[in-house]
């Protein structure tokens, strides 16, 4: 099925597979399920597997040249001891993420309304994400850190299990797992503040235009130095309290990254269409930043997202959205959509019970 180089909207029923079908998309660009389902829940119930594929058009240069077109692969299967199969133009590939031509996609879900709504552990792993997507060479921050905090707290769990020990014998032991959590925690600590400067200002501008009143703001509460040095000393200075514990209590898997309106947490003095509003300005706003600092747009794919918006916000939401970079929209009803019959605007009717039929406008 081709897709417009702009705004697509996809329309039906509740039921009908919208969703499914931006899911689809999602995992020939990445090889993942964006709801983090397993396999089995991909695959058509009561079939054994099933195949998606990606055709990637590269965007024509300022010469009218298109850059080499692609096509990604993924099987998965029913089966729980069978691993998914990923390829690119045939060749089989441990990763798709990694590889350089494929897609980068911004992503709203009704779901992740608890990214405004609820705890600070989601928004601390879609922060890390972000991190990675601003910077890909840096590499796996999160997971670094991650690491040096499980070997870290696997032996505070060991040392509280086997009390008796001196101050001065857990010092010692504890002192190599110090030195690795502290260069990691300071450097995803960083990450973390850099990534959110970078995205601060392409935010409170989408917010602005898809008409949040107020300055929407993000407030990220570090509590740990981004000095691999002062980060070693606040370690150090808790061992034993650490060791009673038996894990470590201070550091970035504690941050807060609050949202706040005009000092305010959007979660608890935002109306429902305030909230959805701010995440639709941090998802466009994020795409915003990612296109500036590696040079490519990721595909927007907003699910399910003009419940609770009213008319003006809607005709705002459509307004940033048409006209820059491609986007896949669903909408029980496409007149949810103004502009929705316009001739540069992709229509995707999906019917119950069957493959989509298509109405594409644009260049593919
Ligand atoms: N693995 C599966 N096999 C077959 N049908 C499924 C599977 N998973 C979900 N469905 C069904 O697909 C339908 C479409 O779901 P969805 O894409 O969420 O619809 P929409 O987003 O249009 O409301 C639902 O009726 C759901 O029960
Ligand atoms: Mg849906």
């Amino acid at each position: 099925m081709p897709l417009g180089p702009g705004m697509t909207v996809v329309s039906g029923p509740n039921g009908a597979g919208k969703t499914n079908l931006l899911e689809i998309a999602y995992l020939a660009c990445t090889g993942r399920s964006f709801r983090h389902v397993p396999d089995r829940e991909l695959v058509r119930r009561g079939a054994e597997a099933g195949h998606v594929t990606g055709d990637v058009t590269g965007t024509p240069d300022a010469d009218g040249a298109g850059a080499p077109a692609h096509r990604f692969g993924v099987g998965v299967s029913a089966r729980v001891d069978e691993r998914r199969r990923t390829s690119v133009d045939g060749q089989p590939v441990e990763r798709l993420l990694d590889h350089p031509a494929r897609p980068l996609l911004s992503v709203f879900l009704p779901d992740r309304m608890v990214l405004v709504k609820g705890g600070p552990a989601l928004r601390r792993a879609h922060l890390d994400q972000l991190v990675v997507a601003l910077r890909p060479s840096g590499g796996d921050v999160r997971g670094r850190f991650l690491e040096a905090l499980r070997q870290r707290n696997a032996l505070l769990g060991a040392l509280r299990d086997r009390p008796g020990r001196d101050a001065s014998s857990i010092a010692h032991r504890l002192d190599p797992w110090d030195r690795s959590l502290a260069i990691a925690a300071a450097e995803l600590t960083r990450a973390r503040a850099g990534a959110v400067e970078r995205i601060a200002g392409a935010v409170a501008g989408r917010a602005g235009q898809l008409g949040l009143e107020g300055r929407l703001e993000l407030d990220y509460r570090a509590r740990t130095s981004t000095d691999p040095d002062e980060v070693l000393a606040a370690l150090r200075d808790r061992h034993a309290g650490d060791v009673e514990r038996g894990f470590t209590h201070q550091g970035p898997h504690r941050d807060e990254l609050a949202v706040r309106r005009d000092g305010r947490l959007l979660s608890r003095f935002g109306s429902q269409g305030e909230q959805r509003i701010a995440l639709l300005a941090i998802v466009l706003g994020e795409t915003d930043a990612v296109e500036e600092a590696v040079g490519r747009r990721p595909i927007v794919l907003l699910d399910d997202v003009m419940s609770e918006l009213d008319r003006r916000r809607r005709e705002r939401l459509v307004d940033a959205v048409r006209g820059s970079g491609q986007a896949l929209v669903s909408v029980t009803e496409a007149d949810h959509v103004p502009g929705a019959e316009d001739p540069d605007v992709g229509r995707v009717d999906v019917l119950p019970g069957r493959a989509a039929a298509t109405r594409v406008a644009g260049r593919a």
